[in-house]
């Protein structure tokens, strides 16, 4: 048979099945192409100069994704859209064409391949970056666009904040894996937030989800569902009220160490184990960096504290253990949203892998000889590696059950989640094949603890986050009610499972 014939066998077995998951490679493939080149067409005529497939714009956007390697694709064409009913015309044109696509907001995905696209179309929202503050309603409404603090520089002068991201440069698709916040341990996950979405579906209709409205159901799984349910294209969202930047109501800052890793994994054991207080709130990394074939240890604790001070029976541990530096003080949160800088480095390849533990000592100590002896066998490779540990207290998923629940569905209690994070030196532009099967055999050695959700922002790729998830089974029922021919799925990259 020949190949062309052969191709247009597997398209059509494609259609008719509605089930085949067809490559979704980097390069596509020519019938990609042609169904990009045709929806790229039909939008060049509907939306004239937003679209792009060439020159200054397109390369600029299409080249500047976080991760080196998303910023190495050609997407056929790039769309920038200023309102929704563009991006449902874009939708409805890629929809009908049948062609590959990509979404990109605040483009710091690290997972290669979600956030970009080649033979398809790329919608990107640089063009959509608002922030505004209802007082009535005590809402914040945010464009897809904007950056976290952007939008918290944005909304400080009337003294509230969202609830976002803790790294400065990253954007709004941290809401739709559910999404971690300085702010969570008193307002659950950061999509426990949402108020109201304005979601464009695949075929480039246009709904209004909210907790109690004929779309609850899709409501409910755009709080972890990622980029799988449809695009998000203005996120209402609960206001907290934590004051301008000369309210200084927050206390703590960073400390440095670089030995005594068993000490702060114990004491942050610890913390997960017993600390329950939703005014508490930290970030543990222990980062090697090679630096002259070698590994440095640069361990890192981030603490704050709705409070004067940090509280001695929640911090004493991390403050007792000698560090190399220490810088601590009264903070607005502005200042702590700013802590952790943008995070905007580019142009090297960033891996996450992740996993999820409950407070216990061994586990942890574990995981640590693990990621060590990973670090080690890959130092080459490798500019940083990193392994994190983000309390998610009860008091998280207790708010966030209180607020209508998300489909991450955590149990009760308290557990961290583990961030396994690398950075590689410059010269290498994708993860050579030894280096991904050491990941794998690293996440085969740090499990989740039974029952535990992994953390959608902070996974791999390929980890199967969604079924880690206890609303797993609706999460696929409401995927089937909302694209019945798995567009999403059969178009564009992004968590598995469904
Ligand atoms: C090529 O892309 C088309 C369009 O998405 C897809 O249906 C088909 O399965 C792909 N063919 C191969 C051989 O990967
Ligand atoms: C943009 O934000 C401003 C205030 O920050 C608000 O007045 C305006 O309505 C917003 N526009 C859109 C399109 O959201
Ligand atoms: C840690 O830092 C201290 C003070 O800067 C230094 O004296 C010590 O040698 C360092 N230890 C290691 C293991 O790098
Ligand atoms: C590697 O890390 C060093 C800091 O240790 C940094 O200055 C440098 O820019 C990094 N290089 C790459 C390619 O990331
Ligand atoms: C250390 O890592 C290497 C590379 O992934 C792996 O082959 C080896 O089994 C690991 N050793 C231990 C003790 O985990």
């Amino acid at each position: 048979m020949s190949l062309p014939r052969m191709r247009l066998l597997v398209l059509l077995a494609a259609i008719l099945s509605g089930q085949s998951t067809p490559s979704l490679s980097p390069t596509g493939n020519e019938t990609a192409g042609i169904a990009a080149r045709q929806a790229c067409t039909q939008l060049e005529s509907s939306l004239g100069p937003l679209v792009q497939s060439s020159g200054d714009a397109y390369e600029a956007a299409a080249t500047n994704a976080w991760n080196l390697q998303n910023a190495e694709y050609q997407p056929t064409c790039i769309v920038f859209p200023r309102t929704s009913a563009h991006v449902q015309v874009a939708m409805k044109a890629i929809y009908d064409a049948e062609s590959h696509y990509a979404v990109q907001a605040g483009s710091h995905s690290a997972m290669k391949g979600w956030n970009t696209v080649q033979n398809g179309v790329l919608i990107i929202f640089s063009n959509m970056k608002n922030a505004s503050y209802d007082k009535v309603a005590d809402s914040i409404t945010l464009q897809p666009g904007i950056h976290w603090l952007e939008a918290v520089t944005a909304l400080e002068p009337y003294g509230v904040a969202p609830v976002g991201g803790r790294v400065g440069g990253v954007g709004t698709g941290l809401l739709l894996g559910g999404g971690l916040s300085w702010l969570s341990p008193s307002q659950g996950y950061a999509a426990d937030t949402f108020k109201a979405l304005d979601v464009v579906l695949v075929t480039g209709e246009m709904v209004t989800a909210t907790a109690t409205n004929e779309y609850a159901d899709l409501f409910r799984a755009l709080k972890g569902g990622g980029n799988r349910f449809g695009i998000v294209t203005r996120y209402e969202l609960h206001a907290v009220h934590t004051g301008t930047k000369d309210a200084k109501t927050y206390f703590g800052g960073q400390i440095i160490y670089n030995s005594s890793a068993e000490a702060l994994l114990k004491a942050t054991a610890r913390y997960v184990r017993e600390v329950n207080d939703p005014k508490a709130v930290i970030l543990v990394s222990l980062i090697n960096m090679v630096v002259a074939e070698t590994l440095v240890p640069l361990y890192f604790v981030a603490l704050f504290y709705n409070g004067p001070d940090l509280p001695v029976d929640i911090f004493g541990d991390f403050l007792s253990i000698p560090a190399v530096t220490s810088q601590l003080g009264p903070l607005s949160y502005l200042d702590v949203a700013g802590s952790l800088g943008l995070g905007d480095g580019r142009g090297f390849v960033q891996h996450f892998g992740a996993s999820a533990l409950v407070g216990d000592d061994d586990l942890f100590l574990d995981a640590f000889n693990h990621w060590s002896n990973f670090s080690k066998a890959f130092q080459d490779d490798f500019n940083t590696t990193t392994l994190a540990f983000t309390p998610i207290p009860d008091s998280q998923i207790q708010a966030g059950r209180a607020n209508g629940g998300n489909i991450i569905d955590a149990p009760s209690g308290g557990f961290a989640a583990v961030q396994i994070y690398e950075t590689f030196r410059s010269g290498i532009d994708d993860i050579p094949a030894d280096v991904q099967r050491g990941i794998d055999v690293l996440f085969e050695q740090i499990p989740p603890s039974p029952g535990l959700p992994l953390y959608l922002n902070e996974c791999d790729s390929q980890q199967k986050v969604f079924e880690t998830y206890g609303g797993y089974d609706e999460l696929k029922d409401i995927y089937a009610k909302y694209d019945p021919t798995r567009f999403n799925v059969r178009h564009t990259q992004g968590p598995v499972g469904l």
